[in-house]
């Protein structure tokens, strides 16, 4: 599917994969965009989309976390380390008219890329193993 995606991100929790899948997706065109030059469409079409999709999926997977209630002894901490990736998100923008389009841009691709593989690979696993192990989700 994508350069990006490898099976080591695959939850097992249909709608959490679905939307890392799309995340991904944005983040690849965010990528094409860079590499033919047009860093300025990249920052200004495609990071706007990026970053409502991440809201979307930020909130979705908070809601899944609320599911595990008190058992989810991580919760607080996982929506702190979503908070924290969009604020840092917004900040590099701010730095743009300093940074510049291509360095914005460069900067921002390997946020991205960084984090959400991090960010999926440990904290999301870590959630889908105990949301699947409770039979509060169904894998596909
Ligand atoms: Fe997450």
């Amino acid at each position: 599917m994508s350069k990006l995606w490898n099976d080591s991100l695959t939850t097992g929790v249909p709608q959490m994969d679905e939307q890392h899948k799309a995340l991904i997706s944005r983040i690849e065109t965010f990528d094409a965009l860079c590499a033919s030059g047009q860093t300025h469409r990249a920052l200004d079409e495609l990071l706007p989309q990026l970053k409502d999709y991440v809201q979307y999926h930020f909130s979705e997977e908070e809601a899944l976390m609320q599911r595990l209630a008190q058992d989810y002894g991580d919760l607080q901490l996982h929506m702190a380390i979503h908070q924290r990736f969009f604020t840092q998100v917004v900040e590099m923008e701010a730095q743009r008219s300093q940074w510049g389009d291509l360095q914005t841009a460069m900067r921002m691709r390997t946020y991205l890329h960084d984090w959400l593989v991090q960010h999926i690979a440990g904290t999301d696993q870590a959630l889908a193993r105990q949301l699947l192990a409770q039979h509060l989700v169904f894998a596909r």
